[in-house]
């Protein structure tokens, strides 16, 4: 269902798919995020892909509470927007040898597929209040705060030591 067919109407109809559609988002990154764990070499970096593996695990169970807050049923429905990410991601990293490249490369793909969440959720955040839901609004800030926070860390960890060692 594309994002403008005749089947969304309303705000609420927009709401549900939009919650859909990070749902799909959510649970390809509980699948794209040990392999780059794997890949990682920065034990730190490493470590931060699966704090935050851990972290969109309750991400898809915060998306299920909603739905059901919300009477409508948890689905998921495909965002090519996601798979364009974590595929790109893994091309990227399939053709750098280098390891400090390599990590440079995994926090640059981590931080789409973070900012992409933060567009999302900023979205469902303040649609949820305009739909008088602020109940769903306080669940969904709680990832939101998550993937800005993830965000904060990756940018950290590019400028303080992958990217300077990557350039030496
Ligand atoms: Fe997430
Ligand atoms: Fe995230």
């Amino acid at each position: 269902m594309g994002l403008f067919t005749k089947d969304i109407k309303t705000m609420d109809d927009l709401f549900i798919h939009q919650l859909q559609d990070i749902y799909y988002a959510e649970q390809q990154l509980v699948k794209a995020l040990p392999k780059m764990a794997e890949k990682a070499s920065d034990p730190q970096l490493k470590q931060g892909f699966l704090t935050h593996l851990d972290e969109t695990k309750g991400h898809v169970q915060r998306l299920e509470q909603v739905f059901q807050m919300h009477g409508a049923k948890a689905k998921a429905v495909d965002c090519p927007a996601i798979d364009g990410i974590i595929q790109e991601a893994n091309e990227t990293a399939g053709e750098v040898a280098d390891k400090t490249v390599l990590d440079a490369a995994l926090i640059n793909a981590a931080q789409a597929a973070e900012h992409y969440e933060i567009v999302r959720y900023g979205s469902l955040v303040a649609w949820a209040k305009r739909l008088g839901r602020n109940d769903c609004a306080a669940i969904l800030q709680k990832t939101l705060d998550e993937e800005k926070a993830t965000d904060g860390k990756l940018t950290q960890l590019a400028e303080s030591r992958i990217n300077l060692r990557a350039a030496s």
